[in-house]
Parts: C-alpha cells; structure tokens; sequence
C-alpha cells in the first residue's frame, strides 16, 4: 500500500528517503517518488521498482529536507504524473498523501476554473493546491493544512514541506502516521519499522492530529486548533532488517521460519499444571468468561480464514457460538454488538482500514475487541488496547505464511483460555499445550520431506481453474490454499467446504481438472472420502493432504503426506504444502512470487 518517509535535519535527505522507502517496498506499491528542498523543489517520480526510481536521481541531490513516497494506485493509473509527491501551482508546496480524497471531484473543477492546471489525475494534488492558497493567507504552515483539512472529506496520512518555510506539517486521518525522533533530526514514516534504523523514540498519530516537525522539534495539535502533548514512547519490538540470505523469495524463506515464528508465539503462554493458556492480553475475569453470549472474530484475506479457523476452535473448545467475519462486510452490514460479547479483530499489518473500521464500529457500540496482530504498535494493536502479539516476525512477501500460522496458534491459545474458565478439562487442555510445543518439530519435519509438490504444480499450472475442499477445521485451510494460489500465479482458485462440493462447483469438474483436498484423520474425513470419490468420478485428478500412514493416503492421483497431528492443530501443517504449491507453481510461471501484480501488503484504503 502507499507508503511515506519524510526527513529534517543535518543530515543530507536524499540517500535517507530512498533507504526509507526500500523498507516500506514490502507493503507493496507500483511507482515511487522523492522531492527535496533545494533553492526550489527537485522532484523525482517513476513507476515500477523503487531501483527503477534510482536509477533517475543525480548521484548528489543535496539538501536536508524531504519526503518521498510509494504509491498504489487508487485514482488515476500507473504513471510518471501520477506518481507522488505532487507540487503546487506556484512550487511553494510540496505534498505526499496516502488515503482517499473522497471530494477531490469537486475541487479539481473550482480550481481548474481558478486557472490551476492539473498534472497528475490523483485524487491528492487537489491538496497541494488548496494548500497553497491557504497558505498564502496567514502564511503558517500550520493552519494553512488545519483549514485545508477542513474542507477535505476522506482519509488522510498526509505530509508537506514548504519552499519558504523550515517546517514539515504531518496529518492523520484513517491512514497510519508515525514521527520520529532523533538528535537534532526528525522523521515521518506511515510504517514504524522504516523508523527503527534511525531512532527508537517515536510519536504515533492519532486520527485528527497535526504535527508540526522542525529538526528538533515536533510539535503536536488537533484539527480543531487545540495543542496536545507530544506523547513519545519507545518502539517496543525492534525487529532487524528483513534479509534473504540464502532464500530467492520472501515467501519461500517465510514458509521455512514458521517452526521458529511459532516457538516465538508459544513461548511462555502455556501454564501446563493448570492445562491453560497463560495470555495476559485477555481481559476478561473468569465470570465475564463464564457468561459470554458469543465470540465474532473479524480480518480480511489470510486474516479471515485464521479467523474461521479461530472461530472453530473456540466454539469446540469453549462451547460458545463463534462466528468469523469479513470486516468490509461486518461494518457497513448494521452489526448488532453485544457489549458482553467477545471480540477479535486478527490482523497482520494492524493497519487493515476495513479491519480498522470494524473495530471502531464495535467500539463505538459499546462493544469490546481483543486484537491478535502482529506488528506491535499497529493501529488496530493500539486502538483496541488489549489482546496478543503473534510475534511472527517481520513478514516481507506480500503473500501471508508464517503470519496465518501464528494467527491460528495465538486463537488456539486463546480458546484453550476460554475453555478452560468454561467447560474444558485440564486433561484436554495439558494434551493441545502438549501437542502445540510439538508442533514447530511436525512442521521442521514436513519441511524436510515436501512430497510430491512438484507434481502438484504441474498439474495446476495450466489450469482453467482449481477446485480446493476441506471439511471442518480444513474448510477456512482450503481456502486459504486457494488465495494463495491465486495471489501469486494468478489462477483461478476456487474453495468450498467438500460437502457444498456438490451443490454446484461439480459441474466445473471435466476430465483431468485438478482439485486439491484437505483431509487429515479427523471424524469428518469419511465425508470427505466420498467427496473424493465423486470429483474422481467425473474424471477430476485429486491432489490429497493427508496424515502419513492414514488409510485415506492413495485416494488421490498425487498423495502429499503431512505428519499425523492433533485434530485441533492440522491446519498449521496442512496449509504448508498449499504453501508450496502456490509459490512453486508462481515460479513456474514466471510471476513475481514476493511482489505479485495489484496486490498491496498492507491495504489502508477501505
Ligand atoms: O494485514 P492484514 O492481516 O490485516 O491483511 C489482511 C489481508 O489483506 C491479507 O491477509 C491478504 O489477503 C494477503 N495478501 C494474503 O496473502
């Protein structure tokens, strides 16, 4: 997703931007930019790569002041022109934006019929422009951009620097903001983690404020004209910079760190004696827990089938109704919020706007939401207030691996939690923590002995579409097998639970159509047997997940074998080798596997 960097101080801007924004290159984007305060504005902008962007700037652009952005299209295509920062009518102003200018419409023709001419079609230089002309009112930065926010309707992570004044004034509404500050320098970043190189001490924006940064100084207010605290705090989790070392791709490297990614979400969150999970981020005594009317569980993508996943673990093991929702649809579907209810919102990024914006329907209706997220700090992490790290890890690719298997295990945790102040024996709680710390070993395991995956990948390479099914708990893992598969080898992928198999997506099945189950050794796996036996019936050719040893191993025309698990954590090793299967098949198809087309990795736009 768009993403920005900006910089004040002694130092030379140029080479700090362009670093800046190779760290935010993971969330995605399709062209880059960078405007430096030199005598006047020298502005750089290109689609593609930031490399691409590079490979444009004079070895020396000097100046100490700057922004710079990466931009994924929302308004107007993948151009040059489009690409931020975008500069006002007379070079005064110079501006980088990410969010949604929902009314830009109306004030591209006041201003066109002012005579201002356009130069990119983005929906973000109307801002430059009103700026400007406000600016020339009263001459301050500052309430030149609270009047300027005013008359804007959207959201807004918004960043400007000024030819005839030394100040950088930053924005927050709906679209992440961080500052940072160092000695005798300042930084903007939308991502925390493109800070930590240079400083630690930061100042996360809310939405409705203003900063107001000069080298060493930041100075905070609020929309309406109040002043606020500067509230600096220490970035808690400092995560070192994402390294390939001897992996291709992001992806591949973050399937193999998912034994040592879930050691890190386990570690210290058991209490064995007791059969109970130990995560102080659930905030809620044991009679509240006792008289939960239902759990609803919210994220997009990846994030949503953990959450199905979730869901069925918590209504198996705490016997309560567990319901998993897409956030987009959650929030503009009048959701009825029980305030004694329980609410996850599970995000990666903890920045997911149709996430974000669920959660604050929730709150706003009194309700309560327990993040499960992975970077700290994060919006979603801070306005929720309570809940659990997964503790994954940087994760770079913009496909979503070792992310999802922490995501699982943090709610499997969380329902051993919850089941335990219900009806859960201690018994059965000691046998899934007993199994949970076995589980980075079946995953080390599995990675050592993939199985035929690239017969797998054959098979789907040139499909006209896959078919993924799973019963159960593999229902949400089918699924997401599916996403991944279209994520990156854009093939058309489609995921049912096996029984709907034939309510409709058989008649997709022709000779030699490939269909991929998921099916370990749980009490729904004769269904599924039959399901099998159905799609091979009309000449489909079954790619089958299944426990070694299982009776089930030869139902398919390519058996791939995962290490016998308990029933309530398959899917951390059934969703593996769907894994593989996507980043394998997108290598032989020559895709982009870390940086596939249109996608973002981070989604701040609803
Ligand atoms: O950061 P989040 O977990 O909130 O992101 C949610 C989805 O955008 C994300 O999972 C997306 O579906 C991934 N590209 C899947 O691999």
């Amino acid at each position: 997703m768009c993403g920005i960097f900006g910089y004040m101080g002694p130092k030379q801007a140029s080479p700090i931007l362009v670093e800046g924004l190779r760290k935010l290159e993971y969330r995605g984007y399709d062209s880059s930019g960078i405007a430096i305060k030199n005598g006047d504005f020298k502005i750089y902008k290109k689609i593609g790569k930031v490399a691409e962007l590079q490979s444009i700037l004079p070895k020396q652009i000097p100046g100490n002041v700057g922004i710079a952005h990466t931009r994924w299209a929302t308004h107007g295509g993948v151009t040059d022109p489009n690409a931020h920062p975008h500069l006002s009518e007379n070079g005064k102003v110079v501006i980088v934006h990410n969010g949604i200018i929902e009314n830009a419409r109306i004030f591209r023709s006041i201003l066109t019929r002012k005579g201002v001419v356009f130069h990119s079609e983005t929906d973000s230089e109307v801002i430059s422009h009103i700026l400007e002309y406000e600016l020339a009112r009263d001459n301050s930065p500052t309430k030149a951009l609270r009047r300027t926010l005013s008359k804007l309707v959207g959201t807004w992570g918004l960043c400007a620097i000024f030819l005839e004044h030394d100040v950088m004034v930053c924005a927050r509404n709906g679209s992440p903001l961080i500052i940072g500050q160092g000695d005798g320098e300042t930084f903007v970043s939308s991502d925390p983690h493109a800070l930590s190189t240079h400083t630690q001490r930061v100042v996360f924006m809310e939405d409705g404020d203003i900063a107001t940064l000069t080298h060493d100084n930041i100075t905070m207010s609020n929309i309406h004209g109040h002043s606020l605290d500067t509230d600096v705090t220490i970035l808690e989790e400092e995560w070192e910079e994402a390294v390939l070392g001897d992996f291709e791709h992001y992806m591949l490297k973050e399937i193999y760190e998912q034994p040592d990614a879930l050691r890190q979400c386990i570690n210290g969150r058991f209490d064995r004696v007791r059969g109970n999970g130990r995560l102080g981020g659930l905030k809620l005594t044991p009679l509240e827990l006792s008289k939960l009317p239902h759990v609803r569980l919210l994220g997009c993508g990846t994030a949503n089938h953990a959450a199905e996943i979730g869901g069925f673990l918590i209504e198996s093991l705490a016997r309560i109704p567990s319901f998993a929702h897409i956030s987009s649809e959650f929030r503009t579907n009048e959701p009825v919020i029980n305030p004694n209810a329980l609410h996850f919102a599970v995000s990666q990024s903890g920045e997911t706007a149709d996430t974000l914006s669920a959660v604050k329907e929730i709150l706003l209706k009194g309700g309560k939401v327990h993040g499960v997220i992975n970077v700290v700090g994060s919006s979603i992490a801070r306005l929720c207030g309570q809940g659990v790290y997964i503790h994954s890890g940087p994760e770079q690719a913009v496909a979503s691996t070792k992310a999802f298997s922490n995501m699982v295990t943090a709610l499997t945790i969380f329902a051993i939690q919850v089941g335990r102040s219900r009806t859960l024996s201690k018994e059965k709680g000691k046998e899934i923590i007993d199994n949970l710390q076995q589980l980075p070993h079946l995953i080390e395991e599995y990675l050592e002995h993939q199985g035929p995956i690239m017969e797998a990948v054959d098979l789907v390479k040139h499909a006209k579409c896959v078919l993924f099914l799973g019963r159960g708990i593999s229902a949400p893992v089918a699924k997401e097998g599916a996403l991944k598969l279209m994520e990156v080898a854009y093939i058309p992928c489609l995921a049912y639970p096996a029984g709907e198999m034939k309510h409709g997506p058989i008649a997709l099945l022709e000779e030699g159509s490939p269909v991929i189950f998921v099916v370990p050794n749980d009490h729904v796996k004769e269904k599924s047997r039959s399901a099998i036996h159905e799609c091979r019936a009309r000449g489909a050719k079954i790619i089958l997940i299944h426990e070694a040893g299982d009776d089930i191993s030869g139902e398919g025309d390519i058996n791939i074998p995962i290490p016998q698990v308990n029933n309530y954590l398959s899917p951390m090793l059934s969703v593996i080798p769907l894994q593989l299967i996507a980043y394998h098949t997108a290598l032989a198809l020559g895709c982009d596997v870390d940086r596939p087309r249109n996608l973002a990795k981070s989604v701040t736009v609803e």
